[in-house]
């Protein structure tokens, strides 16, 4: 790399990755409602004649697609801009961002192929077969070596706190990923996991609950750090709570796993320990989301005309609803009405959609513009539009989900004097559930419609910035300066 460009930011892997974003937001929320759509009109299955439309093979699809294709490409567009700006220094290595960037792709497409066509690790959310598994090893470890190494070379004494949650999750999916996938492979397609009976399942959840909460937590809690303050123009409300709120969570996510595992073989006393740590987990989450909140004291009036800061905002409340909502399903009591119903489908979407996914679209909204020097988006209109259009949808799709699941779970616990289950059939609930499959359809369309109009958007805005300049590496006060 030439001195020249070392003076320049990166900003062509973190616009190539929010683009990517925004296009892989589209398809994971297409395959969303088309399995929406086959929740409510079964015969969208095909009959089982066109295997790879089945509700067995999309709706891995929709979930890889919208946590690693998705969210992925939003937490690594983020972090590789937020890493530069707060340590005042170009990424070490174009070579090697290049690498994450279209290593990454080539995952995504893998996966796109391999899981409609029904090559399954069988186990949730680690689904991919052995070989893909290893390339998203190697292309992690080249993303921990570009953030690190990054970081490593900063100009300034200070890290920011982003960088600490952007830090935690590399880390922590690292390990993650490899002890979740440690098996023995029998072919290209097939592996046995080292694992088996209550030990797997406790791997799997520990892994399942720790990706919840490093991937769709820790990390996007870093990108609210940073463009909550940024979209507002004032400081974090208070950066001793942001590192207190850093240590306790990550101390804390570690242990709650077993409240996916209440009432299975697990023994009792880790399904107690899981539900304890969940409830605690509570204090951090909150503390956390009061943080963000807060910055705003003093500007609450931007609320009123600032759409990004809306998407922002209210994101941070989904994220308070699902982080209470989250304990209170890991009591065992409240666990064995939720648990096998759609309230759990309301919870993840609540967590999704409405945190996820909100404060994604919020920051690429702040993020896109000012990667092009560009003022503002083509729209602010269609911003507000979006904004309105997607609050809209999560509310039909978490609402319906929660009244469903209940329903489902009162009924099928549903006694009459003698004792004899009132509905013994598990297709006396489906009958009831109808309804609202329709309605979570309808807010899923909601959400996809706003995405089509976040695409345009940011095609707009890209051909108003014609030839973006490259920027400049800012030199830090002599305050910050790294001795
Ligand atoms: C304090 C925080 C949280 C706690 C204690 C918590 C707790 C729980 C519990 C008890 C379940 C149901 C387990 C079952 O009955 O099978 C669950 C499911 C789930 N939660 Fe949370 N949750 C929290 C936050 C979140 C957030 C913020 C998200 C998303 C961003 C999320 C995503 C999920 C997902 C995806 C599942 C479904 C897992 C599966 O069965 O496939 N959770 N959570
Ligand atoms: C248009 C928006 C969306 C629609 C219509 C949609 C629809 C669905 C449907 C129908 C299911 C299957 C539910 C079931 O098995 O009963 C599902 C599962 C899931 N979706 Fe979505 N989804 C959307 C957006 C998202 C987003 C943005 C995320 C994450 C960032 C997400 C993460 C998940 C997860 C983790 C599951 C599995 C839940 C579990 O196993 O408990 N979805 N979605």
């Amino acid at each position: 790399m030439s001195a020249q460009s070392q003076t320049f930011y990166n900003d062509k892997v973190v616009r190539q990755f929010t683009v990517m974003t925004v296009v892989w937001g589209i398809v994971g929320m297409l395959v969303g409602v088309l399995l929406a759509a086959q929740y409510y009109w079964p015969v969208l299955n095909f009959d089982q004649h066109v295997s790879w439309l089945s509700n067995g093979r999309l709706r891995p699809l929709h979930t890889n697609a919208i946590i690693f294709a998705f969210g992925g490409c939003a937490l690594f567009a983020s972090s590789l801009h937020i890493v530069q700006r707060t340590c005042h220094v170009r990424l070490i290595s174009d070579g090697l961002a290049a690498f994450v960037f279209w290593g990454w792709q080539a995952i995504i497409v893998a996966a796109a192929i391999t899981l409609p066509l029904g090559y399954t690790q069988g186990m949730e959310y680690a689904e991919l077969v052995w070989p893909i598994d290893v390339a998203i090893t190697v292309v992690w470890l080249a993303y921990a070596a570009l953030f690190f190494g990054t970081i490593a070379k900063r100009h300034v004494q200070h890290i920011y706190v982003a960088n600490w949650f952007f830090g935690a999750y590399i880390i922590t999916i690292a390990l993650l990923h490899v002890v979740r996938n440690l098996a023995i492979p029998t072919g290209w397609m097939s592996s046995y996991p080292v694992y088996s009976g209550a030990v797997d399942a406790m791997v799997q959840w520990w892994y399942g609950h720790n990706a919840v909460g490093f991937f769709l937590t820790a990390a996007f809690l870093g990108m609210m750090y940073y463009f909550i303050p940024k979209q507002a123009e004032r400081p974090i409300y208070s950066y001793r709570l942001s590192v207190v709120h850093f240590w306790a969570l990550i101390a804390i996510y570690m242990w709650a796993g077993p409240h996916h595992l209440l009432y299975a073989a697990l023994p009792d006393w880790a399904q107690s320990l899981g539900m304890v740590f969940s409830l605690v987990l509570l204090a951090p989450s909150w503390g956390g989301a009061i943080n963000g909140i807060l910055t705003l004291s003093g500007v609450w009036h931007k609320l009123r005309t600032d759409p990004i800061l809306k998407f922002l905002i209210v994101a941070l409340s989904f994220y308070m609803m699902s982080t209470f909502e989250g304990p209170m399903m890991s009591i065992k009591t409240v666990n064995s009405l939720s648990h096998y119903t759609d309230w759990t489908i309301g919870h993840v979407h609540s967590g999704a959609l409405g945190w996820v996914a909100m404060i994604s679209i919020g920051s690429l909204y702040a993020l896109w513009p000012r990667l092009l020097g560009l003022k503002q988006m083509y729209s602010t209109k269609w911003i507000d539009t979006h904004f309105w259009i997607h609050t809209v949808g999560v509310v039909l799709y978490i609402a319906s989900m929660w009244i469903a699941g209940v329903m489902q779970g009162m009924m099928s616990r549903a006694t009459d004097p003698n004792g004899t289950l009132v509905y013994p059939e598990f297709i006396s609930t489906l009958i009831e559930t109808k309804p609202y499959y329709l309605i979570r359809l309808a807010g899923g369309v909601l959400c996809l419609i706003g995405m089509g109009l976040m695409l345009v958007n940011v095609l707009k805005t890209l051909q108003q910035a014609k030839n973006p300049a490259p920027q400049p590496v800012l030199e830090p006060d002599a305050a910050q300066a790294r001795a």
